[in-house]
């Protein structure tokens, strides 16, 4: 089925993903829409978080705000959903706790858990056909876009899923994700598989509803080793990198850039990098990295870079906002090179910022990336 949106009258983040020489850095922000903007509060209304998700129209007016209310500033919509939502699809279910964060009444404890079996025997074109809503969702905001601005899509990686999965919430210690992955190699590995094996085809789907990018979340590679990334999350990173242009392919659709934000991962920065070894066009840094070493450990090749500033930073004084993009502009060669950037914080904007001050952060990167 093809779709007949508006054609776009910015399509800088699409140029820029695809290593072309651009005119200034394309900018959106990790969790652009959400509480710190009071819209989103209104626009939420009484409902709970997923049925916001699972509501199209919702959805795509809380899509939108952003882009509404810093219109020319921002380069891209990311559509309003969550990374656990796949979880819910393999049959699992997640609340969302007010002011705690998602919640799992039952994770996965052990391989020889009943659920972990209903999870791995979960048929796949069903529960991809579960999250039609995302879809439906993605076709709205197309629409609703106009043109104005690229919609990127997005999934968790199979490595942060699999931690919300065995956890069964947000964590500080890990111990059942490490329990997994120390005590049941063989049945994690069966189940990052899984989750990846959804992940390229819910992809594939958001693409063809009109998704023009994609993001692949993996918030919690930081707390892997250097061998555990190389073992665990890097076969299923790669899997879905290599796998989904070919779904594109077989569904007639256009390879779209693919986006992999490996957070807390600065030792795998090398590999993530590397086109053959893990296949993604754009690497997002959280703020641990320096630009300019970043940007040194890229060297020459064609991966473009995305980030990277604290998001802290928008709690501070404008000097302090000044001085964070003035590294980035410098560290990431942006003069030098007017490619291989596209502007973000290095992780999301947390509900305690206030709008102005995300306002004020963009005004001044277009400001210190004029030509
Ligand atoms: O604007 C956007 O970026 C699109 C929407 C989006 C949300 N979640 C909305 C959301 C995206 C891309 C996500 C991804 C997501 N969800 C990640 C990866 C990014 C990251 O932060 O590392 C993760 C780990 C989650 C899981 C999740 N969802 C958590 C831990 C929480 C609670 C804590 C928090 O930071 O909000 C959520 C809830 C959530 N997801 C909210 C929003 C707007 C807040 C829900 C509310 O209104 O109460």
């Amino acid at each position: 089925m093809g779709h007949d949106f508006a054609p776009m009258k910015n399509d800088l983040i699409i140029r820029a993903a695809k290593g072309e020489k651009i005119e200034r850095p394309p900018i959106w922000i990790m969790r652009q829409a959400g509480r710190y903007l009071p819209e989103y509060h209104e626009a939420k209304g009484g409902r709970d978080f997923f049925e916001c998700c699972r509501d199209p129209e919702v959805a795509s007016t809380i899509t939108l705000q952003p882009v509404e209310r810093f219109a020319g500033l921002l380069d891209a919509a990311i559509i309003f959903s969550d990374i656990l939502v796949i979880p819910q699809a393999l049959g699992m279910v997640v609340e969302m706790v007010d002011k705690k964060g998602p919640h799992f009444p039952q994770p996965l404890v052990s391989p020889e858990d009943g659920q972990y079996g209903d999870v791995m025997a979960k048929d796949l074109a069903a529960a991809v056909e579960e999250l039609d809503y995302v879809y439906k969702a993605i076709t709205l905001t197309r629409t609703k876009l106009q043109g104005r601005v690229p919609l990127i899509g997005f999934c968790g990686a199979p490595w942060t899923l699999l931690c919300y999965m065995v956890e069964g919430g947000g964590s500080k210690m890990f111990v059942h994700s490490k329990t997994w992955l120390y005590r049941y190699p063989d049945a994690t590995k069966a189940l990052l598989h899984k989750i990846a094996e959804v992940c390229v085809e819910y992809l594939a789907r958001q693409v063809q509803a009109g998704a023009q990018l994609v993001q692949v979340f993996d918030s919690w590679a930081g707390e892997l080793s250097p061998a555990t990334f190389r073992d665990f999350a890097q076969p299923s990173l790669a899997y879905i990198a290599a796998q989904l242009p070919k779904r594109l392919a077989e569904l007639g659709l256009e390879r779209v850039p693919m986006i992999l934000f490996p957070k807390g991962a600065w030792y795998a920065l090398d590999a993530c990098c590397d086109k053959a070894t893990l296949g993604y066009d754009v690497v997002g840094l959280d703020w641990q990295h320096s630009p300019a070493s970043a940007a040194a450990t890229r060297g020459d090749r064609k991966v473009v870079l995305q980030g990277n500033a604290d998001p802290g930073i928008l709690y501070g004084t404008q000097e302090s906002v000044i001085a964070t993009v003035k590294d980035m502009v410098e560290g990431f060669e942006w003069k030098e090179r007017q490619s291989g950037w596209i502007v973000n914080l290095g992780h999301g904007i947390t509900p305690f910022v206030k709008p102005e001050s995300l306002k004020f952060f963009l005004e001044e990167i277009h400001r210190q990336t004029k030509l």
